[in-house]
Order: C-alpha cells, then structure tokens, then sequence
C-alpha cells in the first residue's frame, strides 16, 4: 500500500474510539454478532463523527488566518453544535445558519441549546428560504464579515467536502487495528449517512487499507442516487485536491434508503422502540435523527437475511444524543 499522507490535522477529538460488541444484543438476536465503533465518545460536548472531519477543516480555516466561521444545517444540527464549540474551544466567532423545521419559535433545547451557550450567532431561516437561497446566505454573511475587516471561512453543510473526507479516512485507519485486536474480518460496516462525508471517508478509507468489506450506508433523509452523486462529489473533490494513492472512480458506494421513514428528523415508532431496547440492553444511547434509523435499518436487514454469510458486522456510532433530548416528549410513547 502506497503511503496515505494527510494534510494539516488539529487533536480536537478523542481517538482512538473503542470497538465494543453488543453481547447481550447478540444473544437476543441469534444472529451475527454486532460490533460497535464508539464514536459517540469522540468528545463529550463534542461527541460524535464531526469533530473528526473538523479537525482537517479548522486546520485549514487557521492556517488561512480565518478568524470567523460560518456553517449551516438543521435547527438541531449535530454539525453546527460541534463547529460552535470547537469555535469557541479555537477563539473564533462562529455564526450558524440554520433550518428552521416548523413555523412556532422552537424552544432552545438539545444542539440549539449548546449553540447558544457557546456564544454562537444563530440566524434562522424558513425551510423553503434556506433551500432556495443557502449559498446566497453563504456569500452575503461572508462579505458582511470581510467588510467589517474579518476574515470569515465558510464550512459545508456537515463538513462534508473534501477536506472533511480526511475525517473518515483516519477512522478506517482505526478499523485496521480494531479489527486486528478483536479477530474478527466483518460482513460489512454500516452507518448514517446524512450529507455524505462520512460514507466517503469511510468508502476510500476502507479501499485504502484494505478492510476487505463494503461500507454501507444508511440513508436518513434523500434517496440513494442522490447518495450515490453526493459521496462521489465528495471523493472527487478529495482526489482533486490531495491525490491520494486511489481511483476513486472504481469506488463502489452502497446505498440502503430503505428506512428513512417520513424524513429528515422524523422517525417512526419502530425506530424509538429500537432505541429503548439498546438503551435497556446495552447502555447504548442512539438518536431518532441518525444513529436509530441506521440501527433500526441494520436490525431490519439481518431480519432479512441480507448479512447471513456474517459473523461479525460493525455499527460506526456517529453521535447525535442531543438530537435525542430535543425529542425527549416522544422517546417514552
Ligand atoms: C449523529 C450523526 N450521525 C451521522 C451523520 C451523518 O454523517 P454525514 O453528514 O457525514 O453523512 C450526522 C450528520 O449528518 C450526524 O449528526
């Protein structure tokens, strides 16, 4: 294998995560035995799988001498909630645009809530508003920093370009070694996927070295072509940018968009059910947003027999327990 030479990296998360299999899931189960990399503990504020690509992008927010950041995503977004902390944590100002979901003011709870009390500047948007105008958000915000002397650097929705890409890389690096540990060549790696930067980090990091399994992810709000372009753009830009030693046009990107439910940040009642059991079995807390609908999703399928040949499958546990509290009133029902 041909050296990976990363770029500029800040130590902003906690690695390595620990690789920890869910026993007593599995002997419920009967099935194969379900593995989980904790990247939940990435961070405690900072929890989940965006500090990882975070630490690329802020290195190079930096090195360009950017003093203010600006990113954008849901009301609870996991992405805009870490970037605010790291912000702060880097003495940068930090301005988030952010999706509204509903018309009433939303309460400041969960992400928002970690938002605020970490002095980030929130504008909110109507959904159809941010839609059609996000990268025209993007520019104005930029031009009304630099013209107030600042220099302001925007960051894609979930990090997920190909800076961000690195992320996911260094943790199939991990994986190497989690599985070398632990004996086991799994059936697959399965995780959400949202806006795709980690799936393609994931997907190249796995070609790279050599994990011998695919990388599958799991849809929770568009469809699996719009994946399957969104992860190769993503690729595409870490190729033109980096030239790491891979083709990443013979990369293939699996797709599952089968449980997504009614959408974005809606799960249904199976989906809350899936959390309590692993929450009762395991101690394992998973969110309705992200990691219960990929859970629930990898649950379904080894109903089905999709993973039959399997001994072992791996969950990458990407975070998201404040998207959880935001919906605490449904966790219960
Ligand atoms: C908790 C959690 N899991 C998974 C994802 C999906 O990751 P990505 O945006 O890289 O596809 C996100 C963000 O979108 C997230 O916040």
């Amino acid at each position: 294998m041909a050296a990976v030479v990363y770029p500029p990296r800040l130590p902003l998360a906690r690695r390595a995560t620990p690789l920890e299999p869910l026993d007593r899931l599995g002997t419920l189960l009967g099935g194969p035995r379900i593995w989980v990399k904790r990247d939940d503990l990435t961070g405690c504020a900072t929890t989940g799988n965006k500090v990882r690509k975070l630490e690329f992008t802020l290195a190079r927010a930096r090195a360009a001498g950017a003093d203010t950041l600006i990113t954008a995503g849901g009301l609870q977004s996991n992405h805009c909630r870490a970037t605010a902390l790291l912000g702060a944590r880097l003495g940068m100002r930090v301005h988030l645009l952010l999706r509204e979901e509903g018309d009433a003011a939303p309460p400041a709870r969960g992400n928002l809530l970690l938002d605020l009390l970490a002095g980030a500047e929130v504008s909110r948007y109507s959904k159809p508003y941010y839609r059609a105008h996000l990268q025209e958000l993007y520019e104005r915000w930029c031009d009304h920093y630099r013209a107030r002397g600042a220099n302001p650097w925007p960051i894609p929705v979930g990090a997920s370009d190909g800076t961000g890409v690195w992320g996911y890389v260094g943790c199939a690096a991990e994986l190497v070694e989690d599985f070398r540990k632990a004996g086991i060549c799994p059936g697959a790696i399965v995780h959400a996927t949202g806006s795709g930067g980690t799936q393609a980090g994931l997907t190249a990091g796995a070609a790279l070295y050599g994990l011998g399994c695919p990388v599958i992810g799991m849809a929770v709000c568009d469809d699996a072509a719009y994946f399957q372009a969104k992860v190769r753009a993503d690729l595409r830009d870490w190729a033109a940018r980096y030239d790491p030693p891979l083709d990443v046009e013979r990369l293939a990107i699996h797709v599952e968009d089968g449980y997504i439910g009614p959408g974005y940040g809606v799960a249904d009642p199976e989906v809350f059910a899936t959390i309590r059991q692993l929450a009762r079995l395991e101690g394992l807390i998973l969110d309705p947003v992200y990691t219960g609908k990929a859970f629930h999703g990898l649950l379904e399928e080894i109903r089905r027999g999709r993973f039959a040949g399997s001994a072992d499958l791996v969950f990458i546990h990407t975070g998201g327990i404040f998207g959880l509290l935001a919906q605490g009133d449904l966790v219960n029902q």
